[in-house]
C-alpha cells in the first residue's frame, strides 16, 4: 500500500503561495505516495482551555482523526513576524489536546514559502520547537524554504511554475517517505 501523507496549510489567504504549493503536492507525489490536503483551519475557534473537555470542536476532532490515519504530515506555512502564523499555532494547540495526540510519533515535513530571501527559515525553527513537545518525527533534511516566491509562481493562474522548486519538493517527499518507512518498520512501543 502507498504511503498516505496529508498537508496542513498555515495560510488562510485565497491566493496564498503556500496554498498553491499545498495544492500542487498531490500532483508531485512520486510512485508509492499519495498526498491529500487536510481541511482548512479557518473554522477552528480561538483555543480556550475551558472548552477543551466539554465542547471540543468537531473540525478539530475530524482533523486529528485524519492526521492519525496518515503515514505522515506535511506542514506548508508562511512565516509571520519571524515566527509561526497565529492561526497555525492555534490549530496545533487544539490538535495537541486531542487524545491520542495525533502528532506523536508521526513523520512530518515542513515547507515554508515567502517572497523574502530566506523563505521563512525562522518560522521553521519555531515550528520545530513546538513539534518537539508534540513528539513528531520531524524530517531534518532536505529543508524546503522557498524564497523569492514572486518569481517562482504564476500568480494569475495560481501555479508553481519553477521547475527546480518542483523537483526539490519531490526530493523532500521522497525523504519523508523514507522516514515513514523507517518509522513503520520500527514502531513505537507505547
Ligand atoms: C509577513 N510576511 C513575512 N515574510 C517573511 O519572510 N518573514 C516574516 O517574518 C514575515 N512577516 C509577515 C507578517 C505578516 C503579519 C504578514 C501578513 C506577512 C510576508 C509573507 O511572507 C507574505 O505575505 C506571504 O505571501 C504569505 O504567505 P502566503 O499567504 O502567500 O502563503
Amino acid at each position: 500500500t502507498p504511503f498516505r501523507f496529508v498537508t496542513l496549510l498555515g495560510s488562510l489567504r485565497k491566493a496564498s503561495f503556500n496554498g498553491i504549493v499545498a495544492r500542487t503536492l498531490p500532483d508531485l507525489a512520486p510512485e508509492g505516495v499519495t498526498i491529500t490536503p487536510l481541511g482548512s483551519i479557518s473554522a477552528f475557534p480561538h483555543y480556550n482551555q475551558d472548552v477543551q473537555d466539554t465542547d471540543f470542536p468537531a473540525e478539530v476532532l475530524a482533523m486529528a482523526d485524519q492526521i492519525r490515519a496518515a503515514d505522515g504530515v506535511i506542514i506548508v506555512t508562511p512565516e509571520y513576524n519571524y515566527s509561526v502564523p497565529g492561526v497555525l499555532k492555534n490549530a496545533l494547540d487544539w490538535l495537541s489536546r486531542v487524545t491520542p495526540q495525533p502528532f506523536a510519533g508521526k513523520p512530518l515535513a515542513i515547507q515554508t514559502v515567502s517572497p523574502g530571501a530566506i523563505g521563512g527559515a525562522r518560522a521553521q525553527y519555531h515550528l520545530r520547537q513546538s513539534l518537539v513537545f508534540l513528539d513528531a518525527f520531524v524530517l531534518n533534511r532536505p529543508e524546503v524554504m522557498i524564497g523569492q516566491a514572486t518569481g517562482k509562481f504564476d500568480t494569475e493562474r495560481l501555479e508553481l511554475t519553477d521547475q527546480k522548486t518542483r523537483d526539490f519538493l519531490v526530493r523532500q517527499i521522497m525523504a519523508l517517505a523514507e522516514l515513514a518507512r523507517t518509522v513503520k518498520t520500527q514502531p513505537r512501543s507505547d
